[in-house]
């Protein structure tokens, strides 16, 4: 064989190889730009029932990327920058078509805090300035309809800036924290006032490293609190801090120095009655503010079963650090950790090196898998929300006081979505499919649904994960939650391919009543979600 063919047969070689090599090695997921333009940059993001999803900015920030329609301006006296201003400040994104639409918005929502209630709509607490007391609804409504934020005349009892909130089984919602407030409520308060919370108050170090705290209902209706680098269980009818638990190793974990927290998916398997909270990332104490360089954020995730009655925080490592990076309970029960920066913290231009990489966290293995990077930064002010067909979307980001459009780390207007591997088309013949579902299921009735899938099925059967909707904002996502239900799985009459599950959704201390994306599994690889209302 002469030299020149032998060279031209190499370079072939080695060109096939690299496809192949590149297929085989390549990172799982892929990234895809929805919108070029939100006209917002979402700092809250929250997805509703209708398959759309609030986004939500600050007011008092100028002009933003989107207008008012119809000659609506804001006239505010009490706003800090623009007591005239005719540009939008919150948008609501259509997930079939990759559109926006404005919405009016009047006091400040700075660093706010949110919980869909039982009915479907988003109430919203709390803010900066004109903002800190104030209480607001957005009911959604179909894409085509116009729905938009309503400002309550009934006023939190404390400002709440930086607070957290979430749904209870009784119907209430309660808001813990803010800036240099020590207590929480329940909004809207029906005179019982508010609860002072020595907790929040120990943790609140010279940073204020308790800021957003992780808050997670458990099976036994407690709340699990977890702040800075710890946590108590509290009987917020009581107002007694049951059990305080070991403090996590490593750095902060809350704003500004903030990590996320899940609790991870519930599991019919142990009756429910084992929960697990997961911490993942923050930052150095002393990356806030401003530092000269800026330290490398923590590279760990803390595990620790709080319904334990010995608990300890078992302590991974990730593949590389994160502050401020997402955590989404995916439909196949694994942990999602997306978005944020491998140095520095949260605040204005406070953080570099991002991290483009996702990884996905399994709970049943422990291990960590790097997906495929993007190419967009999504630092401070950036959010990452699981929709109904299974794609993470990605929004927002800006460590600027303004909009500001150029320089690095620009504030971001792009939308993307995340598809992990599970949506990859060579799923497909697994994938199941609603044929037929209730739009209510009520508390301990058992319902069934009808499933279609075009291959064979596995004996692993079908199975159902509830998965609840959060207002995420911060890197952290009030109120998510995830039940793996019970099921049996046969074959229905009249169809090879089609197959009836029977589950149940056995209380509201398990699942707040309020509408959740029901998403079947078969071989860990998820439907299209529907919606329901789980209800008494
Ligand atoms: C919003 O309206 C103002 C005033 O008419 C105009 O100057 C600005 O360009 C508009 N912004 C956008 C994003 O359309
Ligand atoms: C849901 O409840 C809220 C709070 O009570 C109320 O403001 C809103 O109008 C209700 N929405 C619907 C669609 O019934
Ligand atoms: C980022 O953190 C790493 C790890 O601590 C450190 O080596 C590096 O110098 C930091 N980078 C900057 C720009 O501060």
């Amino acid at each position: 064989m002469g030299y020149s063919r032998l060279l031209a047969k190499c370079i072939i070689f080695t060109f096939v190889y690299e496809l192949l090599y590149c297929r085989v090695r390549g990172q799982p997921g892929r990234f895809d730009i929805l919108l070029q333009n939100a006209g917002v940059a979402s700092m809250h993001t929250a997805v509703t029932h209708y398959n759309t999803v609030i986004f939500l900015d600050r007011t008092n920030i100028g002009s933003s990327q989107i207008n008012l329609t119809n000659g609506v301006c804001r006239n505010n006296p009490a706003d800090r920058v623009s007591t005239h201003d005719c540009s939008a400040h919150s948008v609501v994104f259509d997930i079939a078509s990759n559109t926006v639409r404005p919405l009016f918005i009047f006091t400040d929502t700075w660093c706010s805090s949110g919980a869909f209630l039982p009915n479907g709509t988003l109430l919203q607490s709390g803010g900066d300035f004109d903002g800190f007391k104030k209480v607001r609804y957005f009911s959604p409504c179909p894409s085509t309809s116009s729905c938009d934020w309503i400002e309550s005349g009934k006023e939190l009892l404390a400002g709440r800036w930086y607070a957290t909130n979430l749904l209870l089984p009784d119907l209430r919602v309660i808001t813990v924290g803010g800036r240099a407030t020590f207590s929480y409520e329940f909004v809207p308060d029906q005179g019982l006032g508010q609860f002072f919370l020595q907790f929040l108050s120990d943790t609140n170090d010279e940073y204020n490293d308790n800021l957003y705290p992780f808050v997670h209902l458990l099976p036994d209706n407690n709340l699990f609190i977890f702040a800075n680098k710890d946590s108590i269980l509290l009987n917020y009818y009581t107002n007694t801090v049951i059990m305080r638990y070991p403090t996590i190793p490593g750095e902060p974990r809350n704003y500004p120095c903030a990590g996320s927290s899940v609790l991870l998916p519930l599991d019919s398997a142990n009756g429910y009655s084992v929960a697990e909270v997961l911490v993942c990332g923050g930052a150095n104490k002393f990356a806030f503010p401003y530092p000269p360089g800026q330290p490398g954020a923590s590279q760990t995730c803390g595990r620790m079963v709080v319904t334990s009655s010995n608990p300890s925080w078992l302590m991974q490592t990730m593949p590389m650090r994160r502050n401020m990076g997402d955590m989404v309970l995916l439909p196949n029960s694994k942990v999602l950790i997306i978005n944020g920066a491998q140095n520095g913290s949260q605040g204005w231009m406070d953080a570099s090196n991002p991290c483009y990489n996702p990884i996905i966290y399994d709970p049943l293995t422990s291990m960590f898998e790097v997906q495929v990077a993007t190419t967009i930064a999504r630092v401070y002010h950036s959010t990452a929300n699981l929709l109904p067909d299974g794609r993470i979307l990605v929004a927002g980001s800006n460590t600027h006081q303004f909009y500001t459009l150029t320089g690095p780390f620009p504030t971001e207007l792009r939308v993307e979505a995340f598809s992990p591997a599970y949506l990859d088309p060579s799923n497909n013949a697994q994938r199941p499919r609603f044929v037929n579902y209730p739009t209510v299921v009520r508390f301990g009735v058992s319902f069934s649904v009808d499933v279609a899938i075009s291959g064979q099925l596995s004996s692993g059967g079908i199975k159902l994960n509830l998965i609840s909707a959060p207002y995420t904002t911060h890197s952290y996502s009030q109120g998510q939650r995830q039940l793996k239900l019970a099921g049996s799985t046969t074959l229905s009459k009249g169809s090879s391919r089609i197959y009836t599950v029977t589950s149940v959704v056995p209380s509201a201390v398990l699942a707040p009543s309020t509408y959740y994306m029901l998403f079947a599994l078969h071989n860990g690889i998820p439907s299209t979600a529907v919606w329901v209302l789980v209800s008494f």
